[in-house]
């Protein structure tokens, strides 16, 4: 059946593999929409500690995300009202997310939330740690990304500064618990192109997708 899941685009992978940068210039390239799922669970924890919220209280948290409205956008994210596109970066944010994003409640509300908005968009290009494997497993290509641990943590040093031995620790543990979580951890579908990204122009890997899913679409296969 074809269903808005037929023109899903799910991009997974860990933290510093470049999903952002090519799931957003991949979306330009084919005229899809796009989406940050990370964004979203970043929203939600970044409000709960503006509200200095217990964390660990699963169901307060989980209430929490079914009664926000959000919108992540391009350009902005917007939870209740306020403008969190440069707060949900922050560090204290980065810290917390892995722990919200491990809440099933959270996940539950997200999932739905994505799937309707694919639904609204007709498809798009959708980033995240189970967009394949949970939210779309229908999606038309589903795409694993990797980088080695030394250059996804460099380019994270390009994009907010700091320290590459300590980024490089804090992004190991993140992707530790993000991959070792009980609900929908961070993992390939066994569907999933594999591309590593570390010695590759984003150029390359956004004409290797394109031309994936052009060939899948003509070829009707989902
Ligand atoms: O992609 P990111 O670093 O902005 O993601 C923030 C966190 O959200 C990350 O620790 C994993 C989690 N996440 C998730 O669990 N599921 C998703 N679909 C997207 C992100």
């Amino acid at each position: 059946m074809i269903g808005p899941q037929h023109r899903v685009i799910a991009i997974d992978g860990p933290a510093g593999a470049g999903k952002s940068t090519i799931a957003k210039a991949l979306s330009v390239r084919l005229g899809m929409k796009y989406l940050d799922t990370g964004a979203m669970y970043r929203a939600v924890t970044y409000e709960a500690m503006l509200r200095d919220l217990n964390l660990d209280d699963l169901e307060n948290i989980a209430q929490l995300a079914v009664d926000c409205d959000l919108h992540v956008g391009l350009d902005r994210v917007i939870i209740n009202g306020h403008d969190a596109t440069d707060a949900i970066r922050q560090a204290d944010v980065t810290a917390n997310v892995s722990k919200v994003a491990s809440n099933s409640g959270v996940r539950k509300e997200m999932r739905i939330r994505q799937q309707e908005w694919a639904t609204m968009h007709g498809g798009g290009v959708i980033e995240g740690r189970d967009i394949s494997t949970v939210v779309f497993p229908e999606a038309i290509l589903k795409v694993f990304l990797t980088a080695s641990p030394q250059i996804r943590a460099q380019r994270r040093v390009e994009q907010q500064g700091g320290n590459v031995n300590e980024i490089a620790a804090a992004i190991e543990q993140r992707d530790l618990f993000d991959s070792t979580r009980s609900d929908s951890p961070l993992a390939e579908s066994n569907d999933s192109i594999v591309v590593d990204t570390s010695d590759r122009t984003i150029e390359e890997v956004v004409n290797e997708l394109e031309t994936l899913f052009l060939s899948r679409l003509s070829h009707g296969n989902s």
